[in-house]
């Protein structure tokens, strides 16, 4: 017999290519993973019969939980009077070489430990969750020194367990020069190969290794440096590519077979076209092109041509996007990218999973997966990116535990 059961409302199992859609579905669970998922006409027996728990949908949608895969969501401080800047005019660039930008919220972060880390982590998080998210990653790079990254990816693991969410845990030790190397960033790329990467291998602090490839932060023989280290750790990697200028970032990433490039206004044809080779995936940051009032689209047809996934996601972080609602970021990749709604919903679910090397766990409905759901009231799965501010979460269900929808913390950001 089941442990639990939902039926009585439509699945969106993400099978294929598209959404994998089941009008009348049912979906059965036992450990925390799902065991059986179809049409309620296949069950082949009374409900009752087969699960101790039936829970009854009313007609509404479930979905895969949903994955915000790029976030910056633990950090200290905010950056209001930045934005109040970039609003008067000041470019991104401009206020990072003034030793704002990142550099400011790695002053306010390294003077925070873990738990009040955890603690400003917290309502960011309930406000992800309140929007159907199931699983998060969470990155460091506003630490730079090997005990302040440390402390950030150990806060993100005691954000989310509390929290009860999946978690996938990147270090961004490569994510900006930090004030004390500022003469010599080659130094500090060996003290990230040779002290901090070790330390995060061997005490298992993250999934994943990620950097920052820009003028503003490292050069392409750099992040390869990292990337190599990472490679000989056999920890995966992934990069911020190609955000303000094309330092061939897309290519980078797919040397070393990463798995993902994010942001990627900037990606050559061949870029896309190397990324697709490496089976690298795209994540689209929508938040930054916006908040940073972007005009350069990235290459989604190109990636589309290509066959090369696309994921979006909130890219959650004070600077360039302070955004909480993967279901906006969601509206901003059909509205400023023209992603369809399919592509989008699974750039949330399945593709997101892949990016985060969880693609065998979660982000489908399929049998041997994490029953991670997202119930939505909705008659049309396309509702979802189409409306802005609106929230038809029902409840979400992690790990075969249902959970009524939560309400996001009074206060998102900042330091109070
Ligand atoms: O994904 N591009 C670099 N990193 C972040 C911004 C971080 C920040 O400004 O604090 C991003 O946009
Ligand atoms: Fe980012």
């Amino acid at each position: 017999m089941w442990d639990a059961l939902w039926l009585n409302g439509s699945l969106a199992t993400m099978a294929g290519d598209g959404l994998g859609a089941i009008a009348d579905g049912a979906v059965a669970v036992s450990d925390g993973k799902i065991v059986w998922a179809g049409a309620r006409s296949d069950l082949g027996g009374a409900p009752n019969t087969l699960a101790r728990t039936v829970n009854d949908l009313g007609g509404a949608w479930l979905t895969p939980g949903l994955i915000d895969c790029h976030t910056h969501l633990v950090h200290a401080g905010d950056r209001a009077r930045e934005f109040a800047l970039r609003m008067a005019g000041a470019s991104y660039e401009e206020i990072a070489r003034a030793g704002g930008g990142i550099l400011s919220t790695v002053a306010a972060t390294r003077a925070a430990d873990v738990d009040e880390l955890a603690r400003l982590a917290a309502p960011r998080l309930a406000s992800l969750m309140a929007e159907g998210v199931t699983t998060v990653e969470i990155k460091s790079g506003y630490g730079l020194t090997t005990a302040s990254e440390a402390a950030m990816l150990r806060a993100a693991a005691q954000a989310a367990a509390a929290a009860g969410l999946r978690l996938h845990r990147s270090f961004l030790g490569a994510h900006t020069i930090p004030p004390e190397y500022a003469q010599r960033p080659d130094e500090y790329v060996a003290r990230i190969c040779y002290e901090m990467l070790p330390l995060v291998a061997e005490e298992g602090l993250a999934d994943s290794v990620d950097a920052f490839v820009e003028r503003i932060a490292f050069t392409p023989a750099q992040v390869a440096r990292v990337f190599e280290a990472a490679t000989r750790l056999g920890l995966p990697v992934r990069l911020h590519a190609d955000q303000i200028t094309d330092q061939g970032g897309a290519a980078l990433a797919a040397q070393f077979k990463a798995l993902s490039a994010d942001h990627l206004e900037h990606t050559s044809p061949a870029g896309v076209a190397a990324m697709a080779a490496a089976g690298t995936v795209a994540v689209m940051l929508p938040g930054a092109y916006y908040c940073l009032r972007d005009t350069r689209m990235p290459p989604i047809a190109a990636f589309r041509e290509h066959g090369v996934p696309m994921a979006v996601a909130t890219d959650c972080n004070p600077g360039t996007s302070p955004l909480f609602s993967l279901l906006t970021a969601m509206n901003m990749a059909s509205v400023l990218f023209r992603m369809t709604a399919t592509e989008v919903l699974r750039g949330v679910t399945c593709v997101a999973a892949r990016v985060l090397g969880l693609g065998e766990v979660c982000g489908r409905i399929a049998p041997g997966l994490a029953a991670d759901f997202a119930i939505w009231r909705v008659g049309d799965l396309a509702e979802l990116p189409y409306r802005i501010g609106f929230n038809p979460l029902v409840g979400t269900v992690v790990a075969g535990h249902p959970r009524a929808r939560a309400r996001p913390h009074a206060s998102i950001a900042g330091t109070a």
